[in-house]
């Protein structure tokens, strides 16, 4: 250890309690792993902590949607990111949920001490309210019309043809996106936070440093546009936490997921009895770092330094921003099957070639990363298995066959093991200011030059005469010696194969013993410490993601669609429920494929006196134009249901098997659209 040691907290973004880990998290977890790994190497006092983000209307929905508790449902899924980040490496030392007595506590705390500052003021607002859900409708949950542009299905704050940002009152003919329901406006009292009253504290908090250049300038937009008070409660029905003497309102998930930062670090700090207060308090001199994307830089460097100072708790020391990941210079798709789920890259390639690749794009700036797969397998093969590795593999078999497996007993010729030493401080630098590219480059030229050494001296031919022996026995020990300076170095980076090297160097690697000689030091046999990717691993990749979102998506078409229930009915249902349903002939005015479904066509029907739009999955039996200007029977009083391609206002019968055998119902040529089925 060089410098003072130092006491760090740091955190990663706590992943959504709805969805798998992808490979957009696994380049934040990687670059603050990489760090926290460092920091740790490097004697500092360091603890990484994350949990999940349980709490929100989508997670509610979504536990609703599968039939169970949101409590099963975040339960499940944290178990899943545990194993997929612990696979991966990452070594949070604790690893949480903002479902937890600790958060609760805590996040009631904050809100209680910034309520009796005068820091939350109350109002009454009118919100859309679908009357069918019976719940407020979160922005994202109303579709309608852009006012500006007229585009239809647009979300309810933006418009994505036009850029429009809007209320959602101000959509022309607004639909719940849960129910298909006209939303009616409704009033609720809302607790804000005042944001606006922490401007000058946030001002001078963005010049302590804590923010990249890129970010600081975004905050001086914020202010210049003036910073409004801050929605903080929610009503029931809501996944959270009841807010203290507001019987019926909640938490907003963005007020209780950064306390899941510090609650989960009060479980670390009960497991290893750490003092919570010397890292939180309004004093401390402790470091906070937070790693994060670009898309939640708002809430970590305007709500969240404002809750902690209006709390009296110490505000972050850094905010470390990234860009987000594209793969193959694109957004991740799911039909191009680049949207890679964690544990999909896991099933085909160990977590040490990703972990290597982004740090060779990764520094310390917020622009994108992009993952360009056929240079992934390039870069790792060449740079690791051609540079690193082969250090070893070229050299140490010589060690065992002719010098009993041990180093050599002096080193003469020290100009390339001095060389990587000598780099020890800048490399140092360039972790600690997160410009992993640049460390990653020195080390590789490092590399370079022991691989351009070991050539020019072939201790392939030298070790064939017994005059020169000696010579490869020092040659061969060179090319170790920086083997394991370069492992040292990249430890942080390449966990997994700094695990097989200090198994076949005999030694740990440390920070400490990067210029500490391996004379006459005994190696164990060489096994192949890694090998290349194939080109095939890549893409069975590719495919297997392909197929994960077909399977996903015919799950949800299949749920979705309710043309063909081929259950055997297993009740019976009252005559008077059998009259309620109100079957009408429909003429098929419009019949078209739906873009990315797998089993559906949207139906455009005419029932005399209105017209409705039903998906039915008769995609297998039917090709469109076949349907037009047939009549049909359908289901005319279905309550309406949101799709993931739109709303659809009934069910039309059909009958058969299923696949290509499968009919619609077509009556007599004398029945007239609108009819009553009787
Ligand atoms: O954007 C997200 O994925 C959020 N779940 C991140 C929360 S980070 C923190 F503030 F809790
Ligand atoms: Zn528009």
């Amino acid at each position: 250890m060089t410098d003072q040691k130092r006491n760090i907290l740091l955190t990663t973004a706590l992943p959504y309690a709805n969805g798998s880990l992808h490979l957009g998290h696994m380049l934040e977890q990687i670059q603050a792993d990489i760090w926290s790994r460092f920091q740790k190497m490097r004697g500092h006092e360091c603890y990484f902590v994350c949990a999940d983000d349980t709490h929100g209307t989508p997670i509610m929905l979504k536990a609703q949607e599968q039939g169970i508790a949101p409590e099963e449902m975040i339960l499940k899924m944290q178990q899943e990111h545990e194993r997929d980040s612990a696979d991966f490496q990452i070594g949070f030392d604790c690893y949480h949920t903002t479902h937890s007595q600790e958060n609760k506590e805590l996040a009631c705390k904050i809100y209680s001490k910034l309520k009796q500052q005068g820091h939350i003021k109350s109002k009454t607002i009118s919100q859309l309210f679908d009357p069918e859900k019976n719940m407020f409708l979160p922005d994202r949950f109303v579709k309608g019309t852009c006012p500006r542009c007229k585009a239809s299905d647009q979300y309810g704050d933006n418009c994505d043809q036009c850029g429009a940002i809007y209320a959602p009152v101000d959509l022309i003919d607004p639909k719940s996106s849960l129910s298909g329901a006209t939303p009616v406006m409704k009033d609720s009292e809302h607790f804000f936070f005042d944001l606006p009253a922490f401007e000058p504290m946030l001002e001078s908090w963005i010049h302590s440093g804590a923010l990249q250049p890129e970010i600081a300038n975004k905050m001086q937009e914020w202010f210049k546009d003036g910073l409004q008070q801050w929605d903080i409660s929610r009503d029931a029905p809501y996944f959270g936490f009841e807010i203290p003497d507001a019987p019926g309102k909640y938490f907003y998930v963005w007020l209780d997921a950064p306390v899941g930062y510090m609650s989960t670090f009060k479980k670390l700090c009960a497991e290893k009895k750490i003092d919570f207060d010397r890292f939180w308090d309004a004093s401390s001199k402790a470091e906070l770092h937070h790693f994060i994307g670009k898309d939640i830089v708002y809430f970590h460097s305007l709500f969240w330094p404002a809750m902690l100072h209006g709390s009296d708790f110490r505000k972050p020391t850094h905010v470390h921003t990234h860009g987000y990941v594209t793969v193959n210079g694109e957004k991740m798709s799911k039909s191009k099957g680049t949207f890679i789920k964690a544990r999909t890259y896991l099933e085909h390639l160990d977590a040490d070639y990703l972990r290597y690749y982004y740090a060779t794009k990764l520094n310390s700036k917020i622009d994108d990363i992009d993952l360009n797969l056929e240079d992934f397998a390039q870069r790792v093969n060449s740079d690791l298995v051609g540079k690193l590795v082969n250090l070893a593999s070229r050299t140490a078999g010589f060690i065992h066959k002719k010098f009993d497996g041990k180093l050599s007993a002096s080193i003469e010729n020290k100009t390339v093991i001095q060389a990587c030493i000598d780099k020890q401080e800048e490399i140092a630098t360039l972790l600690e200011q997160r410009e992993y590219n640049k460390a990653m480059r020195e080390i590789m030229a490092l590399a370079d030059q022991a691989n351009a050494y070991v050539a020019q001296q072939e201790p392939w031919k030298l070790v064939k005469q017994d005059e020169t022996l000696e010579q490869a026995h020092q040659v061969c020990s060179l090319a170790l010696h920086t083997f394991k300076i370069l492992m040292t170095y990249l430890k942080p980076v390449l966990p997994n194969l700094a695990q097989k090297a200090e198994a076949f160097l005999n030694v740990q690697l440390a920070w400490e013993d990067i210029s500490k000689p391996l004379y006459c030091h005994e190696i164990q046999a060489f096994k192949a410490l890694m090998q290349r990717i194939d080109p095939k691993q890549i893409e069975a990749i590719v495919e297997a993601s392909k197929k994960e979102q077909n399977v996903q998506q015919a799950q949800v078409e299949k749920q979705e669609s309710s043309a063909v229930k081929q259950d055997p009915i297993s009740e019976t249902i009252s005559f008077d429920d059998f009259a309620k349903i109100d079957l009408r002939i429909a003429r098929i005015v419009q019949a078209e494929h739906v873009d990315g479904a797998q089993k559906l066509l949207q139906l455009q029907l005419d029932l005399g006196d209105e017209k409705k739009q039903v998906f039915a999955g008769i995609k297998s039996a039917y090709a469109p134009e076949e349907l037009v200007g047939k009549l049909t029977v359908m289901v005319a009083n279905l309550a309406p249901r949101k799709m993931r391609f739109g709303v659809s206002e009934g069910m039309v019968l059909a009958a058969g098997p299923g696949g290509k055998d499968l009919w619609i119902l077509e009556p007599h040529l004398g029945a007239q659209p609108g009819m009553r089925v009787k």
